[in-house]
């Protein structure tokens, strides 16, 4: 089915084809007619952060930031999906266009810059979803708050997401809001997550239901830096940490006729250097703490290696772009493979 609709996708502007797609799904979901696109959620179940997913593939942030699609994308087969990023206040994001393919990279830039509708709104749609797969909602700050009161923003999505959510993603690493990966320098990122890890604690004895909280890093650091954030992960008892974001090196990727346009860059010309990232935070942090692996999969072997590089899950979202829905199945497969030829061997 992707096969056939991909061409036509593809003829229009990307942020035209995304609403298309998400719309196209609703309808059909809405109509019955999901048959078609839908997968049941293949069984391959996995622990991590003491939640039990069915599978360890997921859907990465971004794809819907407001949780308005929730109910078609997580009829897709997915383990897990993950909703945002989410601002206290809407805003609207950058002008238009701030979405681009690079169809022989198989990759995408995109610098949206947060559009959102606010956490009210996110936390109505996931009210009146019936979603009940595990849901991630990942939280930032507004464009205009600055960082000194970040931590501000952060804890007032965190208090609205708490209760609606599987776990919460704190994201400090989207280049397309001015100043935020500032917040992975070592003094001030154990702060703020000192901060926010008492406010985690904090709902989870007032709920009864205590909530895992991952933090979301950009590709982009040096040893140095992945020192310091893994010295802050292991001080502060967060409870894991999604390797990556996208990266604002563009190097892979010169020549393209897209390749230039300001933004973070995604899809399989991150896999190398997301893969590094996650390798060295396993490296830094042993094999307690989960980790999730994202970037450039775009087929079942990336994900089978992410795993292999430290991942207890994965997430995809330019490769559902390039490849469908079908990606999901072919990822939990793959693994599914993989282990069994290790068991065996
Ligand atoms: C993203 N990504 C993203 N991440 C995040 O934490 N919050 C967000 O709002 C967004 N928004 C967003 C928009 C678009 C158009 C893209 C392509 C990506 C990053 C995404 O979740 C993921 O980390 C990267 O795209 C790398 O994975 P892939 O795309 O290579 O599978």
């Amino acid at each position: 089915m992707y096969d056939i609709l991909r061409p036509l996708l593809f003829a229009l502007d990307p942020e035209t084809a995304h609403r298309l797609t998400l719309y196209g799904l609703g309808v059909a979901h809405r109509s019955h007619l999901q048959r078609f696109v839908a997968a049941p959620v293949a069984d391959l179940p996995v622990t991590a952060f003491g939640l039990r997913f069915p599978n360890p593939v997921g859907l990465a942030a971004g794809l819907d930031k407001n949780g308005d699609h929730l109910d078609e994308l997580g009829a897709l087969g997915f383990g897990f999906v993950e909703i945002g990023t989410v601002t206290p206040r809407p805003q609207a994001g950058n002008p238009r266009p701030r979405m681009f393919r690079l169809p022989d990279h198989e990759a995408i830039i995109n610098r949206m810059g947060f559009n959102n509708d606010g956490v009210d709104a996110l936390v109505r749609n996931v009210g009146a979803s019936s979603f009940r797969g595990v849901l991630g909602i990942n939280i930032g700050r507004n464009k205009d708050t600055p960082n000194e009161r970040a931590v501000e923003d952060y804890l007032f999505c965190l208090e609205r997401v708490y209760a609606h959510a599987s776990y919460v993603t704190v994201n400090i690493s989207s280049p397309n809001t001015q100043g935020l990966r500032d917040l992975q320098e070592e003094v001030t990122l154990r702060r703020f997550i000192e901060t926010l890890r008492e406010a985690q604690e904090r709902l989870g004895s007032q709920s009864g239901a205590r909530k895992p909280m991952l933090l979301k890093i950009a590709p982009d650091l040096g040893e140095s830096e992945l020192d310091g954030i893994a010295e802050v992960v292991r001080a502060t008892g967060i409870d894991g940490v999604i390797c990556t974001n996208t990266t604002i090196d563009h190097s892979a990727v010169a020549g393209d006729p897209h390749g230039q346009e300001a933004g973070g860059l995604s899809g399989r010309p991150l896999f190398g250097r997301s893969t590094k990232v996650l390798r060295g935070m396993r490296a830094r942090l042993g094999p307690e703490i989960p980790l999730v692996g994202v970037g450039g999969i775009l087929e079942g072997n990336d994900a089978a290696e992410k795993l292999e590089a430290g991942a207890n899950l994965v997430q995809v979202y330019s490769g559902l772009v390039f490849r469908g829905p079908p990606l999901i199945g072919e990822c939990v497969e793959e693994i599914r493979r993989q282990r069994g030829a290790a068991h065996a061997g």
